[in-house]
């Protein structure tokens, strides 16, 4: 059966841990769907990852809906979970509508994903809440506010921890069904998440989110920098330039075709 947003808040409840990663093409999406993801995330990090910009606020949301058409191809199971890009819902909970709404009805992305939980996101939560899009919200480290945050973690300071939790508080009460927990104590991400029924996905949050997200590219070893906390499973850079090398040098002397 393919996952869907309740599904994911009857997983919180019976403890059963989800796995949420990134895609951002055809190929990886088949076969993150083939090997029992729960979650794929067509993440803003595609702005780097396949890109190739020094950070996600490049990134409009023409090249997103183009990366999620490719991503929906290749997958069956897997719920989908589409970014809106910097700048297409922070102006009015109506812009984030119209973003939204091109999402679903231009992709087969089944909810949408934006990141602060200040007044103005909480409005555009409820908003796009109230016209059936499934939203997941995102707190801690949100990449699209890099000038003003780094890539530090938050949310070590009481005062900020505190806003933090009150921001995912807020968030599950617009309607959100998840939130993504990135790069905050493991501590507060406990508390957060032993606080809100809806289903918290960690991202350098520590282990009692009730999931865990990484970006595929750095867990695959592709990527060319990677946050401390991620982990990378595989060294797909290695393999991929010793296959290369190898066509290559088979070429030169005569060895393939
Ligand atoms: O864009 C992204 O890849 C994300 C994840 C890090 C959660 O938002």
């Amino acid at each position: 059966m393919p996952v869907t947003p309740s599904q994911l808040m009857q997983w919180k409840q019976t403890g059963r841990p989800i796995a949420a990663l990134t895609a951002w093409d055809y190929t990886f999406a088949r076969l993150l769907d083939a090997a029992g993801v729960d979650v794929i995330l067509v993440g803003d990090s595609l702005a780097m990852v396949a890109l190739g910009h020094l950070n996600t606020l490049p990134l409009t949301l023409d090249e997103v809906l183009h990366h999620a058409r490719a991503v929906g191809r290749g997958v069956r199971q897997s719920l989908l979970v589409c970014d809106l890009p910097f700048m297409t819902y922070q102006e009015s909970a109506e812009q984030a509508l119209r973003s939204a709404g091109r999402v679903l009805k231009e992709t087969p992305m089944q909810a949408v994903k934006l990141e602060g939980g200040h007044p103005a996101a909480i409005g555009a939560v409820a908003k796009m809440v109230q016209a059936g899009i499934p939203v997941m919200g995102h707190v801690g480290l949100t990449p699209q506010s890099v000038h003003r945050l780094g890539y530090r973690q938050q949310g070590r300071k009481p005062v900020d921890a505190d806003r933090i939790l009150q921001e995912a508080i807020a968030l599950e009460e617009a309607g959100a069904f998840s939130i993504v927990l990135e790069h905050i104590p493991a501590e507060l991400a406990e508390q957060i998440s032993r606080k809100l029924s809806i289903p918290t996905i960690g991202i350098g949050a520590g282990p009692h989110c009730d999931g865990q997200v990484l970006v595929t590219a750095d867990l695959l070893g592709l990527s060319e920098r990677h946050p401390p906390f991620s982990r990378q499973y595989a060294n797909l850079q290695e393999i991929v330039t010793q296959a290369v090398q190898a066509y290559c040098t088979d070429v030169r002397i005569g060895k393939f075709p």
